[in-house]
């Protein structure tokens, strides 16, 4: 590498929030025996980062966070198994993995004639590309390419020239990501599905019930006397960027299915105990305690996503006055995402899609996700109203995601209530 490209590489890391972590996904996975990571990881000699303030703890407590490693690593090991062997159980043939890390999960899939696409900052792919290369044998399909899971164009663009099913799973990645990326992401992921079919495959949104049932209740905590404030603060420590709307940590399980379905995604949740399959780290512990850890993933499920059939697929786009609205049904229900600015030019648009609608449909509830709203403006205000009286007294409008200055547009006018904010 020359001197820029050098230049390049650590600004892109820089920017990167959680280069540290996906470095220690691979490490685990190593750490646990699995193959394919020992292969890759020998060519890019990542580690598991010291914890911060480990030494600073009782040495009772470090046998503890020793112990809580342990079952870390048993979750990278149990996620990127199950996954795989999920995968494998729906015949698909196209996986794309985003975002992909450095897991060595190309070697592993290719090997059964799967094509693999892993999708990552650049930063990673900058690293991940040319290692893969190295070990991987000469006719596997796997390609990698760096994108943004928030950017639709570039998500397109990496996977043009595919078609057919795709097999989209996104392990790691919702953790890191605030409210606003999240809902882009999701309808991000929507808009691949519905153009070529196939399903999103997420452990994110069980992450809570990971940590809690794996790390917490299977090293029995108590037992050590651990502080779970010091706890709270090697991990906090340990997270690259600390976020203040994190989607998962600010949200319930029914609220995140609410979201998924408003964007138009049918969700089902798939035991994951039922595709745990053989894990090396299982195998090292006593049997009796290897049940019990078993056990524990019994209540852990896959959430997996399909685009659901939409009644209509009307789609309203006029880039050139940075508009956009689309719409789609799903019963009584009607959903409009907006974005850009809705103003004179474009409320009527908005209106005009709403009345094609109104006449095929009868809507008891409509909800308006503005997640990508930049600007109102008072005619915008106005054709919201226009929808909302137009279900008279029976039905429900909402407005979702608003931005802050869309959201106050809306509290200063006094509308606040009745478009449900
Ligand atoms: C904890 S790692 C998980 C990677 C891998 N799936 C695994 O299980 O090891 C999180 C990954 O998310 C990637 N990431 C963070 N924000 C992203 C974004 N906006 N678009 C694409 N990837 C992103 C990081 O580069 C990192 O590789």
């Amino acid at each position: 590498m020359n001197e820029s490209a050098i230049q390049l590489a650590k600004v892109r890391r820089a920017i990167n929030p959680v280069y540290l972590t996906a470095q220690s996904c691979i490490a685990l996975l190593d750490r646990a025996g699995v193959e394919d990571a020992r292969r890759l990881n020998a060519i890019l000699g990542m580690r598991v980062p010291p914890m911060p303030g480990f030494m600073q703890v009782a040495p009772r407590q470090q046998e503890y966070l020793k112990r809580m490693a342990v079952a870390l690593t048993s979750i990278n090991e149990t996620r990127y198994h199950a996954t795989n062997n999920y995968f494998r159980s729906t015949g698909m043939r196209q996986f794309v993995d985003m975002p992909c890390g450095f897991v060595p999960r190309g070697l592993t899939l290719a090997r059964q004639g799967t094509r693999y696409m892993g999708l990552d900052l650049p930063a990673v792919i900058d690293v991940m590309g040319p290692a893969v290369r190295r070990v991987a044998n000469p006719g596997d399909d796997i390609t990698y390419h760096a994108i943004d899971a928030t950017n639709y164009a570039s998500l397109s663009q990496a996977l043009e020239g595919t078609s057919g099913e795709l097999f989209v799973s996104t392990e790691g990645l919702f953790p890191y990501l605030t409210n606003t990326e999240a809902h882009q992401v999701i309808a991000n992921v929507w808009r691949l599905l519905q153009g070529r079919g196939g399903c999103w495959v997420c452990t994110d949104f069980e992450l809570d019930a990971w940590n809690r049932r794996i790390t917490i209740e299977s090293l029995e905590r108590a037992e050590y006397g651990i502080d779970v404030e010091v706890l709270a603060k090697i991990a906090s420590g340990s997270m690259e960027t600390k976020m203040d709307s994190n989607f998962i940590e600010g949200s319930t399980r029914e609220e995140i299915t609410h979201v998924l379905e408003q964007a138009g995604l049918d969700v089902e949740l798939v035991p994951l105990f039922d595709y745990l399959g053989d894990m090396k780290l299982l195998e090292s512990l006593p049997e009796d305690r290897r049940d019990a850890v078993r056990d524990l993933y019994k209540d852990i499920s896959f959430w997996v996503m399909t685009a659901r059939e939409r009644s209509t697929g009307e789609t309203f786009t006029d880039e050139s006055q940075d508009f956009r609205v689309s719409a789609n049904y799903s019963g009584d229900q009607l959903f409009l995402h907006v974005s850009g600015r809705l103003d004179t030019l474009s409320a009527p648009k908005l209106i005009d899609l709403f009345q094609m609608a109104s006449r095929r449909h009868r809507f008891e509830r409509i909800t308006v996700n503005m997640n990508n709203l930049e600007y109102i403006s008072s005619a915008g205000l106005r054709a919201l109203i226009i929808m909302y009286k137009s279900l008279g007294t029976r039905g429900a409008f909402k407005v979702i995601n608003a931005n802050k200055d869309v959201r106050h547009v809306i509290v200063m006018t006094g509308f606040a209530e009745a478009l449900g904010i």
